[in-house]
């Protein structure tokens, strides 16, 4: 059995795909994965968020919509990528996640770092959590078509992680974060994050300004990392701000998430913002009265709210 952690992305999202860093926490919400040597391949899951789901069954036959079709292939592409990656030849997973897939805080990520994880220890593979996040992140450019290492590095490695890039080499710097007081809320997510990353590359190729928009994410982001060092909360709120507002630019963010962030604002919040590829998925705030504003979050339609309180340490094989 292996357990991977989500991550909350605080600055940089979309940005770091074109190179710009990006600043990642590891958080202690998990999705387990327990596997069994077998001669075939099979999957079983607890709940996840499918979204729309339409199967009918007539006349003894099972009819499942196209759009639903591709929905179970996405999330279960990770699992067959990550098995076709280490080259194992059957495998019995279970899945539980305690976050619906599509949240926007890294879950597919973690399904993938997790399935590696058990997968590489059923066939007797010795791989480090450096290792378990390369494939991992093999997998996902293979799913997504375009990914930054951030989501399964993030997994992988836990902590809070600087995510670069320069020239073709991909940089994995660990930071070190002090006190970091924050509210994370999940809203059903209406768009897939390849569907999204397509959208911020089709703006980059039709509007000049996304180029800039994308470099001043990047501005942000390293702006941030001294108010991390520093634990200057109140600058570390106001940049949350800016970012959103730069993420909202580029057409990410949805009505929902928008009436979210305003209220949490309005609310006391230091700094609020999307978190992950958007049209839905998390929101972040940052503040001293964090439960109060986990009703605002609650209030404004989230499906799931919880506090941050510690980072977790990446991959793991409870005993
Ligand atoms: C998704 O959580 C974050 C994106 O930047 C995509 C990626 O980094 O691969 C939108």
């Amino acid at each position: 059995m292996a357990r991977a952690p989500t991550k909350v992305t605080l600055f940089g999202e979309h940005a770091v795909v074109y190179g710009y860093p990006a600043l990642v926490i590891s958080i202690p919400v998990y999705v387990t994965v327990s596997g069994s040597p077998s001669t075939r391949f099979s999957l079983r899951s607890g709940p996840v968020h499918l979204h729309e789901l339409s199967i009918t069954i007539e006349n003894e036959k099972l009819y499942i919509s196209p759009q639903s079709r591709d929905l179970l292939l996405k999330y279960f592409s990770y699992v067959i990528e990550a098995t076709k990656l280490l080259g194992v030849k059957g495998l019995e997973l279970s899945i539980e996640s305690e976050l619906p897939v599509g949240a926007g805080l890294g879950t597919s990520a973690a399904v993938t770092v997790g399935t590696i994880a058990v997968g590489a220890k059923i066939s007797n593979k010795d791989l480090t959590k450096e290792e378990i996040a390369k494939i991992a992140w093999k997998v996902e450019e293979r799913v997504q078509g375009k990914a930054s290492p951030m989501d399964t590095f993030a997994s992988a490695l836990g902590g809070a992680l600087l995510v670069r890039k320069s020239g073709d080499q991909w940089s994995i710097e660990r930071i070190r974060v002090g006190e970091l007081p924050l509210v994370v809320g999940v809203f059903r997510k209406r768009r897939s994050t390849a569907q999204l990353v397509e959208m911020v590359a089709k703006k980059m190729s039709e509007l000049e300004v996304t180029k800039s928009i994308l470099k001043l994410i990047g501005e942000i982001t390293e702006n941030a990392l001294k108010a991390l060092e520093t634990g200057d909360l109140a600058l570390l709120g106001e940049l949350m701000n800016v970012n959103h507002g730069l993420l909202e630019a580029l057409g990410l963010v949805n009505k929902e998430v928008a009436c979210a962030v305003h209220s949490l604002r309005k609310a006391g919040a230091l700094g609020v913002k999307m978190s992950g590829a958007g049209h839905g998925g998390a929101v972040i705030a940052l503040g001293d009265d964090l439960s109060s504003l986990e009703s605002v979050l609650r209030s404004c339609g989230a499906e799931k709210t919880f506090i941050v309180k510690s980072l977790s340490k990446g991959v793991e094989y409870p005993t």
